[in-house]
């Protein structure tokens, strides 16, 4: 590879630089070689090899089921689609929760066996030692907090956290926690922007809001959710780039016509 290919690509020093130049961090979620190949040649910054590969992918109702060899098959796909972007991998639900050395052992996996540049888990005070042993290998965190959904059947639903003033008291610490514990980000999920503002402007390195606002220093989408490819989930943060259900419905349907009619394939489509 070039010096210069080199030099373009991001890294958890250039979204540092980033946030120090206020320079806005876009992110997407991907969990295959053609989409993710699409999305770094669009330049995105970062991309999320989420755990909402659970629902979006494999149709589970919640994040939990998805394993961390599953994981790795959906980040190695990634990795082989891109050339600039960062990649981080989210790291499943039993995957690190357990305590620090098995935390270690399921980031130490993700990074050999996909060649995913960071890792990303959820939790604060309660995962502070995992993140600690995590980067003191050398391998970079990026921290969740707010709506955390691995601990959806604790929370109930999926509604908007930190409303009150005890759990956004516990958000601002946790934060700090994940900043001093050596997360280079972290995400903040469904919270009121002008908690996710004072969070984003307590610490010095970047956040990035899903459902947060437009303070955070960055923003993620699902990238299912943004392209419409599932018009059923519509809550208030997702703006929509695209009806992607509705295009491939008629391509599909158009499809089916043109073999039913004999019209596919005519002469130019035939040796
Ligand atoms: O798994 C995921 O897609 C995520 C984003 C919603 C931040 O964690």
């Amino acid at each position: 590879m070039s010096e210069n290919k080199e030099r373009k690509k991001i890294t958890t020093h250039t979204i540092q630089l980033m946030k120090d130049k206020g320079e806005k961090i876009s992110m997407l979620t991907a969990y295959d070689y053609s989409f993710a190949k699409l999305f770094d040649q669009a330049n995105i910054d970062i991309i999320l090899v989420g755990d909402s590969a659970s629902n979006v992918m494999a149709g589970h109702e919640t994040t939990l089921p998805i394993t961390l060899d599953q994981m790795i098959y959906h980040a190695q796909s990634v990795v082989r689609g891109i050339e600039r972007c960062l990649v981080v991998v989210d790291m499943p639900f039993g995957s690190y929760q357990g305590n620090s050395k098995e935390a270690l052992n399921s980031a130490i996996r993700i990074m050999k066996e996909t060649g995913g540049h960071s890792v990303k888990l959820e939790g604060g005070e309660e995962v502070v030692e995992s993140i600690k042993r995590i980067v003191s290998t050398g391998i970079p965190v990026m921290g969740h907090l707010g709506l955390t959904p691995q601990s959806i059947y604790k929370f109930g639903t999926y509604s908007v956290r930190a409303k009150e003033d005890a759990e956004a008291l516990k958000l601002k610490k946790d934060a700090l926690l994940l900043q001093e514990a050596g997360c280079y980000a972290i995400v903040l999920e469904k919270i009121p922007a002008s908690l996710a503002k004072e969070v984003s402007e307590s610490l010095h390195i970047p956040t990035i809001g899903i459902g947060a606002g437009g303070s955070c220093d960055g923003q993620v989408l699902v990238m299912h959710d943004m392209l419409g490819i599932n018009s059923t989930f519509k809550p208030r943060f997702l703006r929509k780039y695209l009806n992607l259900d509705e295009l491939i419905n008629k391509a599909v349907t158009n499809y089916i016509s043109d073999i039913k009619s004999g019209d596919f394939p005519n002469q130019s489509e035939q040796y």
